[in-house]
């Protein structure tokens, strides 16, 4: 930058000229004065421009063409960096896909609720202890975050009426995230994932409903399984069943072994009238499930604290 030098002793011998001024005779002083600022303000900005360019000589230029990740593998400088679908979303990916082979739509859940779908349209009785079982959490504004995706069952049905007008049957799932203010531990999480079914026809019954959900199981294990069932309490049900599975030796469990994997039942009349279907002439079962106890099963987890810990070694464990 010889050339900045140069022109900073320039700007110094004009400066040096500026100061005799006052030898300069009077009327000529206004005259003088302009042609040194001038020449100040040519040498200042030359002095700018080249300074500009020194700048951008020494900061290295931005490629906006480099690689962003999405469809290359990764450069080695950024290994760490390397995101991935979480577990949770891998699985209810087959979930979903395992439904619908059977033919279901999917409706997703929602994230806030009101009082309505959460307990009023899935036949609750009015400040029936049943409410409080949920351990729901509320805003400012008495809304709701979902504890179950059952919160979706009024609307979807009212969506999916039509259907019945046209002689088809309703035969929806419900994948969503859901939230209950209650203590974690391994088995419990205030934050998870519920996939509710409901189906709706002249004709269907319990055994179809059974015979859907050891489908959907056997799908999910790739296996088959023993099932069972005892009744259960659900008020938007009648009857009401839980669903339960023989623990498979090929995930460890033993003869006898049986888990609880959801709730299910006959949609109450009450639940069906609400959404403006006639339970003379229709009938319908539902059920509900979480998520991610079906994915422990599958990868023998005992810490459903896992999946919201975002901790990067258990999440890679997945993404090999
Ligand atoms: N919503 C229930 C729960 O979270 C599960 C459930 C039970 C869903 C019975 C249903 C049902 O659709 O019919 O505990």
């Amino acid at each position: 930058m010889q050339e900045i030098e140069r022109l900073k002793t320039e700007l110094k011998a004009v400066n040096a000229e500026a100061g005799k001024i006052r030898e300069v005779p009077v009327e000529k002083r206004a005259e003088f004065g302009r042609k040194i600022n001038e020449k100040k303000q040519a040498i200042l900005s030359k002095i700018a421009e080249l300074d500009a360019e020194a700048l951008d000589a020494e900061v290295e230029p931005l490629d906006v063409t480099a690689w962003s990740g999405v469809n290359e593998p990764m450069p080695e400088l950024y290994p760490t960096l390397q995101g991935s679908k979480h577990p949770l979303m891998t699985e209810l990916d087959r979930v979903i896909e395992i439904y619908q082979m059977m033919g279901f739509d999917v409706v997703e859940s929602r994230q806030l609720d009101d009082e309505y779908h959460m307990f009023d349209s899935l036949n609750f009785p009015k400040d029936h202890p049943a409410r409080d079982g949920y351990d729901t959490f509320r805003t400012e504004e008495n809304l709701i975050p979902p504890a179950h995706t059952s919160t979706m069952q009024n609307r979807v049905l009212k969506k999916y009426k039509k259907n019945l007008d046209e002689g088809k049957a309703i035969a929806v799932v419900v994948p969503g995230r859901v939230y209950r203010n209650e203590d974690v531990d391994a088995t419990h999480e205030h934050t998870f994932y519920q996939c509710e079914g409901v189906y709706v026809s002249k004709d269907c019954t319990m055994g179809d409903m059974l015979g859907i959900l050891r489908e959907f199981f056997e799908k999910y294990y790739e296996q088959k399984l023993n099932i069972r069932t005892q009744p259960g309490y659900f008020p938007f049900t009648e009857p009401s069943l839980e669903f339960m599975i023989e623990k498979p030796k090929s995930l460890g469990g033993k003869k006898g072994d049986f888990l609880e994997m959801l709730g299910c039942g006959m949609i109450h009349p009450n639940v069906l009238k609400m959404a403006g279907i006639n339970p003379e002439e229709y009938h319908g079962f539902a059920w509900g499930g979480g998520i991610d106890r079906l994915v422990m099963l599958r990868y023998g987890l005992n810490d459903v604290r896992m999946f919201e810990s975002g901790n990067l070694n258990f999440l890679r464990e997945f993404n090999v």
